[in-house]
């Protein structure tokens, strides 16, 4: 049985913000503000852009298709 990393909790209530960027040791050079959401469970990190886990891009949150529309948005939830 593989257990994913991320268990369902709702992602709609995670904090929107940046990351650590790779860096030497002892240098934390942040980066990605306001592209990284963070899981409220256990602060898996996911880029908005794409959906994929930060740390393993193989990992990746479902996704719907957007329309923004004369100030409205619209969530595609079947095709
Ligand atoms: S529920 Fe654990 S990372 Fe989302």
């Amino acid at each position: 049985m593989r257990f994913g990393p991320h268990a369902g909790a709702p992602v709609c209530v995670g904090l929107v913000s940046g990351t650590r960027l790779l860096s030497n040791v002892y240098e934390y050079e942040l980066g990605c503000e306001g592209r990284i959401l963070r899981c409220p469970w256990h602060g898996w990190e996911f880029d908005l852009t794409n959906g994929k886990h930060l740390a393993d891009p193989n990992v990746k949150l479902r996704g719907f298709e957007v329309l923004v529309e004369v100030g409205e948005l619209y969530i595609m939830l079947a095709s």
